[in-house]
């Protein structure tokens, strides 16, 4: 480890556990744009951009984050053209193989979050092994968003909820906000305190809408593949600065 990079894992300490967020989400954006800025093929910058989410992953787990959840794929990214697809879905392939032992070892709990249509069955294979073998932890958890849509989500909770109702299991005056959470892809988790966008855009993008009512949002104008874990410091830091009052009044 660099001498740096000694210096800022020591500052990021300065941020007490209390004070640190239980769950970060993050919209990994910016990597075609690093790509073209460089002049070199989009692909490159998700190829670079896997570098990021290694070392993001492995700093949670070490400071004992409760919950990272990384938007990868949405279910609008359909659109893009096949071989910048087919490259994504190569690239997901290769992390869940070659991150396996290192997830293990870091006591890492993956899941996935949402549909699995359009998914190689090569992909669904190793995504599916390396959360079945992490099961088994009961560390930081990692949550991938693949091919994930929030109002989608939001659309198959509430036609599970109008099912329930619909075979008597639930009366409609028994729906509060906590069955809804219970109905959405993230149920049993904890909704997010910070939300971490890379690339300067001020938007949800359709990402976990229900669940981050009340997280505090950081932009950086740095882009995915830039995103080191100097930065993720300094997220943790601000957050830490932020006065969250809930709708109420400072305490
Ligand atoms: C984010 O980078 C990665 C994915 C959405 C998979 P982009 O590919 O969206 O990069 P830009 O926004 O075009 O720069
Ligand atoms: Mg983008």
């Amino acid at each position: 480890m660099s001498q740096s990079a000694t210096l800022t894992t020591d500052q990021a300490f300065e941020v007490p556990p209390e004070r640190r967020p239980r769950h970060v989400a993050v919209i990994m954006d910016g990597n075609g744009r690093w790509a073209q800025r460089r002049n070199l093929p989009r692909i490159e910058g998700h190829r670079r951009g896997v570098n990021s989410v290694r070392q993001t992953v492995e700093e949670a787990a070490r400071l004992h984050l409760q919950q990272l959840t990384l938007f990868c794929l949405s279910s609008e990214n359909w659109k893009r053209p096949q071989r910048e697809l087919d490259f994504l879905m190569h690239l997901l392939e290769q992390y869940m193989i070659e991150e396996r032992a290192t997830i293990l070892r870091q006591n890492i709990v993956v899941s996935i979050i949402g549909r699995r249509e359009g998914i190689p069955e090569a992909t669904l294979r190793e995504m599916d092994e390396t959360v079945r073998l992490s099961a088994a932890n009961n560390g930081t958890r990692l949550c991938l968003a693949i091919n994930y849509g929030s109002r989608l989500e939001i659309v198959d909770a509430t036609r599970a909820i109008a099912r329930a109702v619909r075979d008597g299991h639930l009366q409609v005056d028994q729906i509060d906000e906590q069955t809804i959470s219970d109905h959405l892809y993230t149920r049993g988790m904890p909704d997010p305190d910070l939300l971490i966008r890379t690339a300067g855009e001020m938007r949800i993008s359709n990402y976990l809408l229900w669940q981050i009512s009340y997280a505090e949002l950081w932009v950086t104008e740095r882009c995915w593949p830039e995103f080191e874990i100097a930065d993720l410091h300094q997220a943790l830091r601000d957050f830490a600065g932020r006065d969250r009052r809930f709708g109420g009044l400072k305490s």
